[in-house]
């Protein structure tokens, strides 16, 4: 009996340690800070020419790196490659953020004889937007590289590049890397001596925003009006020329050679689960330093302002509100912007979005009214037409909003404005009819007494008016 309690007193005295142990390691684990993000070092950069400071050709850009060891990535295989980009977490740099693996994996099905083909997008018309640009200025050998090996990732046999047509020192230096690398033997037949045949083309557009919507731009590069294509069929399936297509945006192809070098897991190190990665980050508006930078994901917004842009102007208490993706995504007011991270799901959560990471800053001596009612006005006059909700809702918004900024509404339109932006997102053929009615929401969901007091101050003074004429009577 005796041995039996003794048993049972070292197994409760066991017991209660491992309690304690365990309480103690629960208490370890609670108390550990949370992981902060940002504060990215100069080595775990990927784009070291970004401000074109260097030597951009291949002589300069393989002194930086770029073009080591692609023969071993080629030789590695699809699978491998495709694998990699998984693991890396990369999502789609263009705006909706797709997973790019998984992406790229769809043109991985047995040959029907038809050609593969990557479709590099280098429009990048979305206001606010100016990473693309840079990469293709200082950098280009970054994106020709990352042709050739999303490319073989594809079993594509050539890329096309569709620039925008005003990228005119963007497009020639862009020429000047692909000619460089064809003479190197780098692209071409035999690419890198790997045994692989890859083609690298540039096409320069005429600078519609449509045509950064992916079948629109395939549309265009096939010499047609860009106006996007209902889906399906995909261009995965159905794309350029009628082949299978993977339409990706300039940063995202650009970053694949440095992630398979250096291997996925390591880009999957930065920023939070679902949005890992280091990001560019183009901040315009009222800071007082503008610029482009790349960061870890998920850096505070207001980290990131302060660290590179020299803070807001007037400092972070004249902060009015920040759009933080691009012009199609909603604005956010300061107390979102004072805690919120800069990655997909945050602003998901705040009801925003990442976008193209086009930070547009706007301090307090923004009219917020004005400001969007120009974006609805820029929406409208880029809309393709095709579909009705968007190409008479964009003139709705624009015509309702222009009214908004001079007061000359009633309030109960502020509901109808919403109501309308709601018949628009999610029943169009392209995003483009989102991109508007999102701007629009977010005024109202966060600034609607800025609406009102205009409406406000608009009758009290057509009152005030017709007072002082009926004295004059
Ligand atoms: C109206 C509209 C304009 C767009 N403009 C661009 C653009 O300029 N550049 C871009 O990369 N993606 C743009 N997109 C997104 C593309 O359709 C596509 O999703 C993207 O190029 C895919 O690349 P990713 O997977 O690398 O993000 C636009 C989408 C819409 C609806
Ligand atoms: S949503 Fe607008 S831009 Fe897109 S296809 Fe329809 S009309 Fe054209």
């Amino acid at each position: 009996m005796q041995s039996v309690s003794r048993i049972g007193r070292v197994a409760a005295a066991a017991h209660a340690r491992r309690g304690v142990q365990a309480r103690a390691l629960a208490t370890v684990t609670e108390a550990a800070p949370p992981r902060a993000y940002g504060n990215l070092k100069d080595s775990d950069r990927i784009f070291t020419n970004l401000y074109g400071f260097h030597d951009w050709k291949l002589k300069g850009a393989m002194k930086r790196g770029d073009w080591y060891k692609t023969k071993e990535i080629l030789l590695k295989g699809h699978e491998w490659i495709l694998e990699e980009m998984k693991a890396s977490g990369l999502r789609g740099r263009g705006g909706a953020g797709f997973p790019t693996g998984l992406k790229w994996s769809f043109m991985n099905k047995p040959s029907d004889g038809r050609p593969k083909y990557l479709v590099v997008n280098a429009d990048e018309g979305e206001p606010g937007t100016c990473k693309d640009r840079e990469i293709m200025r200082s950098d280009p050998h970054k994106l020709v590289e990352g042709c050739l090996v999303a490319g073989r990732a594809m079993g594509a046999s050539a890329a096309y590049i569709y620039i925008r047509g005003e990228f005119y020192n963007e497009a020639s230096n862009l020429q000047t890397a692909i000619n460089e690398a064809y003479a190197a033997g780098l692209i071409g037949k035999n690419a890198c001596g790997s045994g692989y045949d890859f083609d690298v083309y540039i096409h320069r557009g005429a600078g519609a925003y449509i045509c950064g919507e992916e079948t629109a731009l395939i549309e265009s590069i096939e010499g047609k009006q860009g106006k996007p294509r209902l889906k399906p069929p995909f261009p995965a399936d159905v794309g350029l020329f009628g082949c299978p297509t993977t339409v990706s945006n300039v940063e995202t192809v650009a970053v694949a050679p440095t992630i398979l070098r250096r291997g996925g897991a390591w880009f999957a190190s930065f920023g939070r689960p679902r949005n890992q990665g280091t990001k560019l980050f183009c901040i315009s508006g009222h800071v007082n330093q503008p610029c482009t930078v790349e960061e870890e994901m998920s850096i505070p917004l207001r980290e990131l302002i302060e660290k590179h842009c020299g803070g807001v102007r007037g400092g972070w208490d004249n902060l009015l509100g920040i759009i933080p993706g691009g012009s199609s995504v909603p604005v956010l007011p300061k107390h979102i912007c004072d805690d919120v991270l800069m990655d997909f799901d945050a602003l998901k959560d705040a009801q925003s979005g990442l976008g193209t990471a086009a930070v547009i800053v706007m301090d307090k001596s923004t009219d917020i009214v004005a400001a969007i009612a120009r974006l609805s006005s820029f929406y409208k006059h880029e809309s393709c037409g095709q579909c009705t909700p968007c190409r008479e809702g964009t003139t709705w918004l624009k015509n309702m909003m222009d009214r908004f900024q001079q007061g000359n509404a009633k309030n109960i339109e502020i509901d109808m404005i919403y109501e309308l932006s709601k018949q628009i997102e999610g029943h169009t053929i392209c995003a483009l009819g989102d991109a508007a009615a999102w701007p629009v929401q977010g005024l109202i969901r966060h600034f609607r007494p800025a609406i009102e007091e205009k409406i406000a101050a608009f009758h009290a003074q057509q009152a005030a008016s017709s007072q002082s004429s009926s004295a004059q009577l």
